[in-house]
């Protein structure tokens, strides 16, 4: 499967998203690569901190020129490809997800991140299946738990998976994940079902 992890708005959780979800894919068996597709290179430098320290990723990060965003070039690299993308870069955003089968739009709690994620649903996704996800949730803070009501009302489609907000989540940059992937392992299991379902009813379309 091809996923772009993507926000308009920056500093939302969408490089940790992709590196704990490679994470979860390569537990769970699938062979999984990351393509930083972030001028930035924060998904880089996160994969060569931890090569420094001599505790290397388990998966590969690459670093990809928004002219090898395609489909083509993800289903020829083979199993999962992760595409993180920049926050400000309209083009590269919509190419990731012209390659994808899905997008991961994130989002933290709060009222403007909240619409930012809408907007990028609005603006960015298309024809390729979208859903919110929640990151940075704290389930005794008012915030959270209004933003979380307010994304299950709305008419856009939400994974049930909420990400906490965790210090070891934060500490984790810059190095490998420890056991604990704070369910990023239920949002892996989540995708996968949706990609499942969309394609069984691509199938009794057809
Ligand atoms: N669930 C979480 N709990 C605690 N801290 C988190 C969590 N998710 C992300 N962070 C922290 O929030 C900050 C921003 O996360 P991250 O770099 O993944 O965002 P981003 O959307 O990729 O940012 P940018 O738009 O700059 O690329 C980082 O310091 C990261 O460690
Ligand atoms: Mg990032």
């Amino acid at each position: 499967m091809i996923v772009a992890v993507i926000n308009t708005k920056g500093g939302v959780g969408k490089t940790t998203t992709c590196m704990y979800l490679a994470e979860a894919a390569r537990r769970a068996g699938r062979r999984v690569t990351v393509w930083d597709a972030d001028p930035q290179g924060s998904s880089l430098t996160w994969s060569d901190q931890a090569a420094a320290d001599e505790a290397p990723i388990p998966y590969s990060v690459v670093g990809v020129h928004q002219r090898r965003l395609t489909r083509a070039a993800a289903t020829q690299a083979g199993g999962d490809v992760l595409i993180d993308t920049p926050p400000g870069d309209p083009q590269i955003i919509s190419r990731a997800v012209e390659a994808a089968d899905i997008a991961v739009v994130v989002t933290g709690p709060g009222g403007a991140d909240v619409e930012r994620a809408m907007e990028t649903m609005d603006h960015y996704t298309g024809t390729t299946p979208a859903l919110l996800l929640l990151t940075q949730y704290i389930k005794q803070e008012k915030d959270s738990w209004t933003t979380w009501q307010s994304l299950r009302s709305s008419d856009y489609p939400v994974f049930d998976t909420r990400i906490p907000r965790r210090a070891a989540i934060q500490r984790s940059y810059g190095a490998t994940i420890d056991d604990d992937l704070h369910g990023y392992e239920r949002l892996l299991d989540e995708i996968v079902h949706v990609l499942d379902e969309l394609n069984a009813e691509g199938d009794s379309d057809g």
